[in-house]
């Protein structure tokens, strides 16, 4: 049987690890919360003069789709913060988005991609899975996207981007929702070079296999018809973080 003392010491000793762990836990959460709070504070007043986040990515980060503005609202925080990096460096060349990306030091690209990822996302996934169960795959965007072209060694692009196109954090970016414009601005961008920087040069690879036919009805089909899944946001259910935050 354990004596006294020595139980006491084990005790305490439980003790000084579970506290450390605790405060460890805390500083994590503080530095987190911090980074959120900052985050949120670019995206309403803006940095050095730039327009704030907000003026084109909407009061939730929901985005504009009319004006090609894409949304933030949900997305992993490490992608955004990726592709703040490649405006600010060049790797994806976009005029709007570049010299607001320059502005912005390192911690505050980290904070306001951790506001945006904390925010709650724009497509319900359950329902962006529902109808992608639903829809016709025969129509082309819909074959693409949820089988790809074996014979033109083209994965679905579901593999990579979740089904239903809800995306998977920390890397793949929800496609389902994004205005049909914007994803095939960004298709054409990879086709074309501006937009140069991903993981691996996975999409570089994929797009520049895809004809603009093809850009065109996949772009529809994750923008417009499982899209349609933003619009139940709206109503009473809250969904299921999409990309999750990271
Ligand atoms: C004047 C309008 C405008 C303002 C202000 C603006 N953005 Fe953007 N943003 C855009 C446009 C346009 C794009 C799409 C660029 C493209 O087509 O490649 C974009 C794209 C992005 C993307 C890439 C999203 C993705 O899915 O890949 C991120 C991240 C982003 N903006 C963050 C920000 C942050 C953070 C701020 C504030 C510090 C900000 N933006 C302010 C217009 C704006
Ligand atoms: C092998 C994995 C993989 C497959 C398959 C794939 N993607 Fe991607 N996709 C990625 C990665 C990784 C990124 C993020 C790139 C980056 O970090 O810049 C991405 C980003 C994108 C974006 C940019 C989204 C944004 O918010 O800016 C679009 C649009 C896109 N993919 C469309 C497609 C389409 C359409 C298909 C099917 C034809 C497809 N992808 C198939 C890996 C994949």
């Amino acid at each position: 049987m354990m004596n006294r003392s020595r139980r006491k010491r084990n005790g305490l000793r439980a003790l000084a690890v579970a506290s450390a762990c605790s405060t460890l836990w805390l500083s994590m959460g503080v530095a987190f919360a911090d980074d959120v709070a900052q985050g949120k504070s670019i995206a309403t007043n803006g940095v050095a003069g730039q327009a704030p986040c907000m003026a084109c990515h909407g009061a939730n980060g929901e985005g504009m789709a009319a004006a090609g503005f894409p949304f933030l609202a949900g997305m992993p925080a490490a992608y955004l913060e990726a592709q703040l990096m490649d405006f600010a460096e060049g790797r994806r060349k976009q005029p709007v988005m570049e010299p607001i990306a320059k502005t912005l030091n390192a911690e505050q690209k980290k904070a306001v991609a951790a506001w945006y990822a904390s925010l709650k996302p724009v497509i319900n996934p359950a329902r962006a899975v529902q109808l992608q169960q639903s829809y016709p795959k025969g129509k082309k965007g819909a074959w693409l996207a949820q089988r790809g072209d074996w014979s033109r060694g083209l994965p679905a692009c579901v593999q990579c981007h979740g089904p239903g196109g809800i995306g998977v954090a920390p890397t793949f970016p929800a496609l389902a929702g994004q205005s049909a414009t914007y994803i095939k601005n960004q298709l054409l961008a990879w086709k074309t070079g501006t937009r140069a920087e991903d993981v691996h040069g996975l999409m570089a690879h994929l797009a520049g296999k895809l004809t603009d036919e093809e850009i065109e009805s996949v772009s529809t089909y994750f923008g417009n018809d499982i899209g349609a899944a933003t619009a139940s946001v709206t109503s009473a259910q809250t969904p299921a973080k999409a990309g999750g935050q990271q």
